[in-house]
């Protein structure tokens, strides 16, 4: 699918057909860490995987902040009909808080995968700034090499192909994003205060080894939504989406099968 943004015509990927359901992804990441579950999901569903600003064509935000990748995820479900599903993976959930708050009417079910809802404080901060640093003086690898083992569970850790496949995905990522990434994931809001101003059906997928945003964090977010489900991914890491794709893919595609008749 074309999404005229910012006065380009920009490529996102597309498979299916059905309810539009959009998968939005994280840090350092792009829209094939969604390839597995897309594909699932497209049997039943049209499956959108945009990448974030900064990547391939998506051009830079004007301001490196959550409410801007907001605004370019809003453009790609106007153009995808005005209404759809939004699975948020991580740093795509902090996107998907801020298209809540911005545009509500846009969001049918939103499913909140492996994130959280507090924004950094002030060691996490630090952490982004070095990460800047890292970035800025070494380049997208070392940050893969620093990024891929937090990622993954142990035994995920283990599976070459897949260590290889996230590694190729993060060290294709230019400096920009990276730096855009950490600039807006550092200055992002408080998700907490908007959780029970979510209306729409939601569901939490947490990966139970999730060492960056573990299981309590999620469980935060279900418990703040009211009527909230939530699913844990047994064994899986914080990348459950690709370290467990037919576990993830299966609640999704439950959760929005049933919350998009
Ligand atoms: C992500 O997976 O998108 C990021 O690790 C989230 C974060 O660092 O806060």
């Amino acid at each position: 699918m074309r999404v005229k943004y910012q006065a380009r015509n920009v490529e996102v990927r597309e498979e299916g057909s059905g309810p539009a359901v959009v998968l939005v992804h994280g840090y350092p990441l792009d829209g094939d860490m969604w390839a597995d579950v897309s594909r699932r999901l497209a049997e039943k569903f049209r499956v959108l995987r945009p990448d974030l600003p900064s990547r391939r064509d998506t051009p830079h935000p004007s301001q490196p902040t959550m409410a801007d990748y907001a605004v370019w995820l809003a453009a790609v479900i106007d153009a995808a009909g005005g209404k759809a599903g939004v699975a948020g993976f991580s740093m795509g959930g902090y996107v998907l808080f801020e298209l809540h708050r911005a545009r509500p009417e846009a969001v049918a079910a939103a499913a909140f995968v492996d994130t959280q809802a507090p924004p950094d404080d002030a060691d996490a901060r630090l952490v982004r700034n070095r990460a800047i640093f890292t970035a800025r003086e070494m380049g997208p690898s070392a940050v893969s090499d620093r990024m891929v083992p937090k990622l993954l569970s142990p035994a995920g850790s283990r599976r070459t192909e897949l260590v290889e496949r996230v590694r190729s995905i993060v060290r294709r990522q230019n400096p920009n994003s990276i730096e855009h990434d950490l600039l807006a994931m550092r200055d992002r809001p408080d998700s907490r205060p908007t959780l029970d101003a979510i209306r729409v059906p939601t569901l939490v997928v947490v990966g139970s080894e999730d060492a960056i945003t573990p299981p309590a964090k999620a469980e935060e977010i279900a418990r703040g939504i009211a009527g909230a489900a939530l699913v844990t991914i047994p064994g899986a890491g914080h990348l459950a989406p690709m370290e467990n794709p037919d576990a993830v893919a299966a609640a999704l595609s439950e959760f929005f099968a049933r919350s998009l008749r």
